[in-house]
């Protein structure tokens, strides 16, 4: 394997072998026994040294353009097989991303949860972070902290589900409100604190307008120079957002609340025309939350310098909000967990709630 004989049969050999090799392995098999370290190729230009000196020269030409010609059929073959394989993947990979979502993508978002979603959303553009508690509570935080003290009469008013007292005795219940999560971040914050809390709430009543376990959303800032013209800002920013509707009305009444000085509720504005209930501007009047400056009395009892720090609080029923965005028309609907009633009223998982934007407006 000396000689220039044999290199002609070789080359057609090798470049038929390289035009047959079926994948980049193959290929790459093929360099190595060829142009690698022990490559017939490379060994062949190792023994130069044993041809004889007059042949050398042509030799040595010869086996370069072996080589050349060899190392260039494999690059080339090796651009052909990476093009075809990358073709197939993208045949066998592809996509019709116009077809419809599939049939049986069938789950639904609750009305709740997307309700949820949607006012975190809004308060979060606002600064507020999300808080929570838990729905099992102690007396002390659902109550007492809030200026409920125990024979309060307020405490009838809440239908309370009492659970058995905890291991050093204390008195606990099933969260009534989630006004305790106002108490729980103003032990553990420091202010400026600007809170929301949604989440579950029960009480022991059943009928067309309650149901023993619904959603409320809690709303809590306490700065040093808080006052009500924040709270109706705040309020009516998020109303509007939440409701889409620009020049939402809102009216703030006096109202009680133990742990609020002064307490406000509020009503939206709307329409009952024809025993259709429709908000807006329209001269008619809904009621939709509680609110008010926060009493001195519970910052002193959550551990806060009342005469530096003042703030204001809200709480709303978030299936009252569902229902009236959404046109449910029955709150009890909302826990019947029927097919129907999900598919009717859910959403879409793909549905993002962008209500955020509207903010912008
Ligand atoms: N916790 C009250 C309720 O469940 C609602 C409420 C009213 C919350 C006024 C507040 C507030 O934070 O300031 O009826």
């Amino acid at each position: 394997m000396t000689d220039t004989d044999d290199l002609g049969a070789l080359r057609v050999e090798l470049l038929e072998k390289v035009a047959a090799a079926s994948d980049e392995a193959a290929l790459e098999q093929l360099r190595v026994e060829t142009l690698g370290k022990k490559g017939v190729i490379t060994l062949r230009m190792a023994s130069l040294g044993q041809v004889a000196p007059e042949k050398r020269r042509e030799v040595g030409q010869a086996n370069n353009e072996l080589k050349n010609a060899v190392a260039e059929a494999i690059a080339a073959r090796q651009v052909d097989l990476g093009r075809a394989a990358r073709a197939a993947r993208l045949a066998a990979e592809r996509i019709d991303v116009s077809l419809p979502v599939r049939p049986e993508a069938e789950g639904h978002i609750h009305p709740i949860s997307q309700t949820i979603e949607e006012l975190i959303q809004i308060f979060a553009e606002m600064g507020f972070t999300v808080a929570e508690g838990p729905e099992i509570e102690s007396d002390f935080n659902n109550f007492t902290a809030l200026n409920i003290p125990p024979e309060h009469p307020a405490r009838q008013m809440h239908d309370t589900f009492y659970l058995p007292p905890a291991a050093d005795g204390s008195a606990r219940v099933l969260r009534t409100h989630t006004s305790p999560v106002q108490v729980r971040t103003m032990l553990n914050q420091k202010p400026p604190i600007r809170i929301i809390a949604p989440g579950r709430t029960y009480r022991s009543d059943y009928d067309m307008t309650h149901t023993p376990m619904f959603h409320q959303v809690e709303g809590l800032v306490i700065d040093e120079a808080t006052h009500m013209g924040h709270l109706r800002g705040c309020l009516t920013e998020f109303l509007r957002a939440f409701f889409k509707i620009d020049d939402l009305p809102l009216r703030f009444r006096p109202s009680f609340f133990p742990f609020t000085e002064p307490s406000a509720e509020v009503d939206i504005g709307c329409s009952r025309k024809g025993g259709q209930l429709k908000l807006g501007n329209h001269g008619d009047w809904l009621e939709i939350l509680g609110c008010g400056m926060v009493h001195p009395k519970v910052l002193e009892m959550c551990g806060i310098d009342s005469t530096r720090y003042q703030g204001f609080a809200f709480g709303m029923g978030i299936e009252r909000i569902a229902m009236l965005k959404y046109g449910i028309p029955d709150l009890r609907t909302f826990f019947d967990a029927d097919l129907r009633w999900i598919k009717h009223y859910g959403f879409s998982f793909l549905d993002q709630p962008s209500l955020g934007l509207g903010l912008n407006r």
